[in-house]
């Protein structure tokens, strides 16, 4: 059920049940991030694996330093620069977070959202909430309310906040005494991290040109039903496939135009993706777009992840 009261929402939670919530970045499946139970219903309805560990979402500084074992300087300097905002820190964990939020590990991911619904919802409900994508583990991610229904079902509890600007999801880093590292790229990439912090990048960055996995940084994701492929031009199409491309399409081809500016495109890339597989085709055909930056580098990698085959 798609709802706009905030009250009846945060009276869900507070039942231990579950309630999806729009974040600037994409939809949150919300639980009581304290409560076992409610965080475990949420692995059950995503049919997430149980070592894939959630981020929690807070509404201050001070309720994510409650959270963590130690809120150290570098949590401080990051969190004034970046929050509200795309950036999830992970941090050692406070023993009061149940290990189900963290997958067992003894880390918890931590984010306050730019969003004045998710703030306000976790505010009248009274505590962090867990927040994984709103969509069934592995699929495209959801940016309008009509995506979590026809993710998760009619039963579960939308808070409508429209779609969401931002469009991929936040950007995950580990955070040490030595530095950041990005685990997951988002829209806020190293360089404007390393105005704040410096930015490690590990051996495996270096060597592979990827980010350090994360136990959820599986190599396909976010991706439609139908097969999908990233190519480099549009010359030769077959007939039964739908393109996404920045670029004029072939006549004769079904075709979903992209905005060309970086942040709008990741607006549209879920929604875009989904109207994709509508379609049916037999495949879906992206083109990689060339754009410089760090929202293009994380588009990139949602495409990827998008096309990688099983
Ligand atoms: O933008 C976002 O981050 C959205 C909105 C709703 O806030 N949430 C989101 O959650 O994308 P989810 O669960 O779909 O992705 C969380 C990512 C996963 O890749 C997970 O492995 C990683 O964060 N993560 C969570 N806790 C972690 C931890 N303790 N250590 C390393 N990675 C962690
Ligand atoms: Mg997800």
């Amino acid at each position: 059920m798609i709802t706009s009261d905030i009250q009846l929402a945060a009276d869900e939670l507070s039942r231990g049940g579950l309630v999806a919530f729009p974040t600037e970045t994409v939809y949150g499946l919300g639980a009581d991030a304290l409560d076992e139970d409610a965080v475990r219903q949420a692995f059950a309805l995503k049919g997430r694996p149980a070592h894939n560990p959630l981020i929690v979402h807070v509404s201050s500084t001070e309720m994510a330093s409650r959270l963590v074992r130690n809120w150290s300087e570098n949590a401080e300097r990051i969190a004034s620069r970046f929050w509200p905002g795309p950036l999830t820190m992970v941090l050692p964990k406070a023993d009061r977070v149940p290990s189900v939020v963290t997958g067992g590990g003894d880390t918890v991911a931590i984010r306050m959202p730019d969003h004045d619904l998710a703030r306000s919802l976790i505010e009248s409900f009274g505590g962090p909430l867990v927040g994984p994508s709103a969509n069934r583990s592995g699929t495209i991610s959801p940016t309008t309310a009509a995506h979590v229904e026809d993710s998760l079902g009619p039963d579960i509890l939308v808070l409508d906040g429209g779609p969401c600007p931002r469009g991929i999801e936040s950007t995950v880093i580990r955070l040490t005494e030595a530095g950041a590292e990005i685990l997951r790229p988002g829209v806020i990439g190293s360089d404007e991290l390393a105005e704040i912090v410096p930015v490690i990048h590990s051996e495996h960055e270096l060597t592979a040109n990827a980010p350090l996995p994360s136990p959820g940084m599986l190599k396909k994701h976010y991706a439609p039903r139908t097969p999908t492929r990233l190519v480099d031009d549009l010359g030769e199409l077959p007939g039964q496939a739908v393109v996404v491309c920045i670029s004029e399409p072939p006549a004769s081809s079904r075709a979903i135009r992209m905005p060309s500016d970086a942040s709008s495109y990741a607006a549209r890339l879920y929604a875009a993706l989904r109207e994709a597989d509508e379609l049916a085709p037999e495949v879906i055909l992206i083109e990689r777009p060339p754009g410089i930056g760090p929202i293009w580098d994380a588009v990139r990698d949602r495409l990827s992840r998008a096309s990688a085959q099983n």
